[in-house]
Parts: C-alpha cells; structure tokens; sequence
C-alpha cells in the first residue's frame, strides 16, 4: 500500500499540491502519544507535511472546535485527525462533526458513514478498509461467503458490515453482525467462513466459536496500560485456516488506510481524481 502512495505523493508536490495529515491530540495519555508520534514519522518518511496541535489534560471543547477550525482551513493538511479517546470533558462526536468531511482521514464524519451506506466515494472507515484489503491481498474469497462480525460499533464492526456487503468482487459477502443482543452468538460465528472479532473483549473469541478451517481476523484490542489484549484467544489458531497476527494484526493495514485517505483526499483537491 505504501509502495504504491509514495510516486501519487511525488506527483502531487511535483504538481505544487499539498500533501499532509494534521493531528490533533488532547491531553497526555502516553499510548495516544505514541501512536501520534508514530503516524508523524510515517507521514514524514512519506515526505508529507505533518502539522501537528497538541492541547493540554483540560483544554475545554471550543478549544478543540478552534484547533479543528485552523486545520480545516489549512491547505497543508489535505487530511485530519483527532486522536480518540479524548478527555472526558470533550465531546468527540461533536468534535467529528466540525472536521471537514472531505478530509476526514478516518471516514467516521457522519457524511462519510452515509457516503458509504450508499456506495458514494469518499474516506472510509481506516480498520474495516484495511480489513477487506488484507482479505483481498491474501486472495481470500469473500464474495458469496459467510462473514460473522462480532460487535456493532462505529469504527469497526459496523462500517466493515457496510463495507463486506457491497457489491464488487472483494466484498459481495453475506453478512452477520452480532453483539451483546443476541446471546447465543457463537451459533453465527461457528457457521461462519469468515469471522471478525471487534468486540473489545480480551479473549471472547474461542476456538469452539469457530468452524475448522475458517478465516478469522482480530480486530478487537483492549489496553491495559502498556499491554494489548486481543479478542481472539491465541488458541483458535490450532482450529482456524488461517487467522491474524496475535498482536498487531489489523494495526499495520490501519495505517495504511489512513494514509490512504490522505493521498486520495489531496489527490481530491488537486482536481486529480
Ligand atoms: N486494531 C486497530 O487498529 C483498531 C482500530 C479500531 C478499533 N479497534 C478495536 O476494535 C474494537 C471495536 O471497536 P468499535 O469502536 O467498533 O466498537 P465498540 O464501540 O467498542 O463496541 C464493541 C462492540 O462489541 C460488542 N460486545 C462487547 N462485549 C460483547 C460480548 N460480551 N458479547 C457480544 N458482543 C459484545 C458490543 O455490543 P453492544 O453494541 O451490544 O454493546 C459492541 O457492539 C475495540 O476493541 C477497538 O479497540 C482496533
């Protein structure tokens, strides 16, 4: 993926476009830090401008609103984000909504879940996209298959919902998304070719919940300070055919998408797409 956006970026700044993801970040949380440093370097190493604001432990809403407000009007910053979770005094969704939807690099601005409810272009969610293009690249078949979701929630297991069942040759799929409604779940996820975990339940996803040889992706994660505990417990190895990495496994492909978003955005911009 990144082989592929480093000439689109040389031909943009070739061009004299702008080409550059702004971060956001609220308050000192030392993991949110790290993945804010992180997707700097990346953007640097890309030769990408990488403005950043960074806000201290009790910056007040109208503070984030401003800050989003000069990056929106930025033409360095070609995609945006704020890095979730933020302080409990903000209100994250409100924050989504004041960012440019076209250069929400994360594709969780309600005008982009709705572009992708409707099979309209535009910045789709970073974890589900990244999803459906490991799939693809492993030449897994999707189409036609049976794919159990485990969990609804916005920046996974609904969006990839919407993703896995459009229509074209890597998606195509039929769909299940279940959750703490639907108690007997592991009688979907057994049936299952394909199953995601997105839960954020360390361990709830058992290799008697899964059918011998099925695909199964951990999207899932919870941190306990600098731990990472997946959803997928490591013994559904033994039974799946082929599974993700313990840790790590939907990370690099995250990133990935989002800056995937961020070239497409510029490339937007520049008249170029
Ligand atoms: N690796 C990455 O880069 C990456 C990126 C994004 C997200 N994630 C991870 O993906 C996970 C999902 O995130 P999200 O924001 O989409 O979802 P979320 O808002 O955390 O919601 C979790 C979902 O899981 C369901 N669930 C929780 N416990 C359950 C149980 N015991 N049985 C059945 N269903 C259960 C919930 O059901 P209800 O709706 O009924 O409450 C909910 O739909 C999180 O762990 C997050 O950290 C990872």
């Amino acid at each position: 993926m990144f082989a592929d956006l480093a000439p689109r970026i040389d031909r943009l700044r070739a061009g004299g476009h702008p080409v550059g993801l702004g971060t956001i970040l609220v308050g000192s949380d030392g993991a949110s830090e790290g993945y804010i440093r992180m997707k700097m370097e990346r953007a640097e190493s890309m030769r990408m401008a990488s403005p950043h604001i960074h806000l201290g432990d009790h910056a007040s809403q109208s503070e984030v609103i401003d800050a989003i407000g000069r990056m929106n009007s930025d033409p360095e910053v070609t995609g945006l984000l704020v890095q979730h979770p933020t302080p409990p005094q903000i209100d994250f969704d409100a924050a989504l909504l004041a960012i440019d939807p076209d250069k929400d690099v994360d594709g969780l601005h309600p005008l982009n879940m709705g572009r992708l409810a409707l099979g309209m272009a535009g910045p789709v969610p970073c974890t589900p996209a990244g999803i459906e293009a490991l799939l693809a690249h492993y030449e897994i078949p999707v189409s036609g298959g049976e794919v159990c979701i485990l969990g609804r929630g916005t920046t996974l297991g609904r969006p990839l919902a919407l993703l896995l069942t459009q229509k074209r040759p890597t998606a195509n799929a039929a769909v299940t998304v279940v959750h703490t409604g639907v108690p007997d779940w592991p009688e979907y996820t057994r049936r299952a070719d394909i199953v995601v975990a997105a839960a954020g339940v360390p361990g709830i996803l058992r290799p008697e919940h899964i059918k011998p040889g099925s695909v199964v992706v951990g999207g899932g994660v919870r941190y306990e300070g600098r731990k990472v505990l997946p959803d997928v417990d490591e013994e559904c190895a033994e039974v799946a055919g082929w599974i993700t990495p313990k840790i790590g496994g939907v990370g690099p492909t995250t990133i990935a998408m989002l800056f995937k978003n961020c070239v497409e955005a510029a490339e937007r911009l520049a008249g170029l797409r």
